[in-house]
């Protein structure tokens, strides 16, 4: 198989996924709602990472663009155009937009906000001067991390960020028997990726030649466990 039918079809995977399967039980998740202990944990989790990288873009974000990779129900979206970017939020599923659109404030404040059903890897909305994907890079292998981020990099000017899970013992120990059980209607495989390797397959890339990595934090609060990066052109 070739490398883009490979993308396509993770990809198609992923929409499904996202776009039925896990559809309520998502729209659950990143509402206020309640839920029981494990979910609520990755709710809090996922709140301290949405809240990481907001403090990775300028306070100010008032004349820069921002592309939302990946926005599922918009939330990170909503808060950098409520500090005045002209954001740009795109997800494969439509069912995701349609309730990121619900949700989104009539007012945003300064900014401006736009969402979009599609690939974030053919956005097809100009330049931008950060991008942030949150936790959509997760389900892909590096080597696809890496091509992919190369593509965001010709599209941005200042910074990347992203989030991937961390090839930690405890995960991989969980990813080992999580294997163990039928496919099914299961998620898409979160597909692990050790820190050094990511930071080496970035250096030697060179789609990201001229961009560094740079600030990184992982979050692990309950049963949600993930680490984000930055990457700056030099
Ligand atoms: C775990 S959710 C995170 C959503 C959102 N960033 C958040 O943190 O609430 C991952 C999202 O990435 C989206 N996604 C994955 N691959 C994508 C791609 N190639 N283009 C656009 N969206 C993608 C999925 O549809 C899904 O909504």
């Amino acid at each position: 198989m070739d490398a883009s039918t490979a993308y396509r079809e993770r990809r198609e995977r992923i929409e499904t996924y996202f776009d039925r399967t896990a559809v309520d039980a998502w729209a659950r998740m990143t509402s206020e709602a309640p839920l029981g202990r494990i979910r609520a944990s990755v709710r809090a989790g996922r709140d301290l990472m949405r809240a990481a990288l907001l403090h990775m873009l300028p306070g100010d974000l008032r004349n820069r663009r921002v592309l939302d990779a990946g926005c599922g129900t918009g939330a990170l979206a909503i808060e950098a155009a409520r500090r005045g970017a002209d954001v740009v939020a795109v997800d494969l599923s439509e069912q995701l937009i349609a309730l990121a659109r619900t949700r989104a404030p009539a007012d945003v404040g300064p900014g401006r906000l736009q969402f979009t059903v599609g690939d974030m890897l053919v956005a097809d909305a100009g330049r931008f001067d950060h991008v942030v994907a949150m936790d959509s890079l997760i389900h892909y292998p590096l080597v696809e991390v890496v091509r992919m981020l190369g593509v965001l990099a010709s599209l941005t000017n200042d910074s990347i960020l992203f989030t991937f899970a961390p090839r930690t013992p405890a995960l991989a120990a969980m990813h080992a028997i999580g294997r163990l059980f039928p496919r099914g209607n299961r998620a898409p495989a979160i597909e692990p990726i050790d820190e050094n390797q990511l930071r080496r397959s970035i250096a030697s890339a060179r789609e990201l030649r001229g961009w560094d990595c740079a600030r990184s934090a992982r979050i692990a609060h309950g049963f949600y466990t993930s680490q984000c990066m930055e990457l700056l052109r030099a």
